[in-house]
């Protein structure tokens, strides 16, 4: 069995130097060994986490989950990839329960295995519906590392990887002026996270998302939400944008599709955008998207998630997160200065850009993996598994009270 020490020296000598110099330096250099529901142990034992961070919704419903395990293997029975020119009665079966799920017209589904590469396609798509090149996206905003994902997003992940594919212009989110005023002829969609989580879990002012739908349609540009990391319940309805009254254009879903077990990610269009892909269907392929072994285990995350019982549960686990956040504000007031919620997808706002990883590093101290806002470090994010037990919210806050007292007094000292 590989020891803590032999996967620590191996990925330092052939996966990422970096990575290891990084968590040694802040003693934060766990390697994941078990995990099962919220929790993940450091190989070998010692050390475990609960999981306040489920990489963004991958976790949704826990590490391991048993009834996804089970469909998995009962896929690996019978299933392979599949063969992606082919037509798939297993892409069909998840694709039509997607469009079950999703407002409107919303009928069809393109797969990929990961959220970037999602996004490329739904920016793809619009590019060719439309006849128009340009994107607009949120400045501080979060789509992906594959290419034009990238190109939406902010300069510093793509300084040193050459030039900048032509067409992509941010602006500020939540101000449909600066909108209004980018939103020309030329422009073929915007592309919007329904809650910006890197940048610090922003929330829409009011009317802001109908204003920009309104935008959208008066310059004849498209609408695509990347419901990544909000979508398939995280707010306590199953698709975020539905808190707005909104229907977009083309909606992206990753992460927490493959129930943490099988890659799989889904760009969904609009009835109409499915044309442009009439002349020659085999314009876009994706070798491994929508692979066959995976869709079971994403129609069962559909059929988990979009539960009633499991929505109202993620509003009262919500409901005590926002009491036991609004008890933790009051003792540490000039170090937690307030809350970003909308049902579980929940940052913290702290003091100031120091407080972030502080808090993060406090909290790893406390048995908690919690994670910064990468463009906003002065908000921590809170992203816990949907399934928790209620009656796991007050160990949690006890961890959490600990945490904070420590990152309150370590930002003290800093001066
Ligand atoms: C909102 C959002 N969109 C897209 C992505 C990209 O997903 P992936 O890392 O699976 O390519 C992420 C990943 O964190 C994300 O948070």
């Amino acid at each position: 069995m590989t020891t803590r020490n032999d996967a620590i020296s191996a990925f330092e000598a052939h996966v990422s130097s970096g990575k290891v110099a990084f968590f040694r330096r802040f003693g934060m250099d766990f390697v994941m060994g078990e995990r099962s529901g919220p929790f993940l142990h450091d190989l070998g034992g010692g050390k475990k986490l609960f999981n306040l961070h489920v990489n963004g919704g991958v976790f949704n419903l826990g590490h391991r989950n048993p009834i996804l395990v089970d469909v998995l293997k009962a896929s690996l029975d019978r299933l392979d990839i599949g063969n992606h020119h082919l037509i798939s009665a297993e892409r069909a079966a998840l694709a039509q329960e997607l469009a079950g799920l999703t407002p409107g017209d919303l009928d069809y589904a393109v797969f990929g295995s990961g959220g970037g590469e999602a996004v490329d396609l739904a920016i793809k798509a619009a590019r060719a519906y439309t006849g128009r090149s340009g994107i607009l996206s949120a400045r501080g905003g979060y789509h992906g590392h594959t290419g034009l994902a990238m190109a939406a997003g902010d300069a510093k992940y793509r300084r040193p990887f050459g030039p900048q594919p032509p067409g992509f212009l941010q602006v500020p989110f939540n101000d449909p002026t600066a909108l209004e005023a980018a939103l020309d002829e030329t422009v073929a969609a915007v592309i919007l996270e329904t809650v910006p989580a890197t940048l610090g879990m922003v929330l829409a002012q009011d009317g802001y998302f109908s204003e920009v739908r309104r935008l959208c349609d008066r310059a004849g540009a498209l609408l695509i939400m990347d419901e990544v990391q909000t979508g398939l319940g995280r707010t306590g309805r199953f698709w975020g944008f539905s808190h707005f009254d909104l229907l977009p254009d083309l909606v992206v879903v990753g992460k927490g599709l493959s129930g943490g077990l099988y890659p799989i990610s889904a760009t969904l269009l609009r009835q109409p955008l499915e044309s442009v892909f009439h002349e020659d269907p085999f314009i876009h392929i994706s070798t491994f998207g929508g692979a066959e072994l995976g869709c079971p285990v994403a129609r069962k995350v559909l059929a988990i998630c979009s539960q009633p019982d499991f929505l109202s549960h993620v509003q009262t686990l919500a409901r005590l997160f926002r009491e036991g956040f609004e008890a933790l504000q009051k003792r540490y007031s000039g170090f937690y200065r307030g809350t970003r919620q909308l049902g579980l997808m929940m940052g913290l706002e702290l003091q100031d850009d120091l407080c972030g990883p502080i808090l993060s590093k406090c909290a790893f101290d406390q048995e908690l993996l919690m994670v910064y806002a990468n463009n906003a470090p002065a908000v921590c994010q809170c992203l816990p598994p949907l399934n928790m037990a209620s009656d796991q919210v007050p160990w949690v806050f006890e961890r959490l009270d600990r945490a904070m007292a420590a990152a309150a007094d370590f930002r003290d000292a800093l001066g």
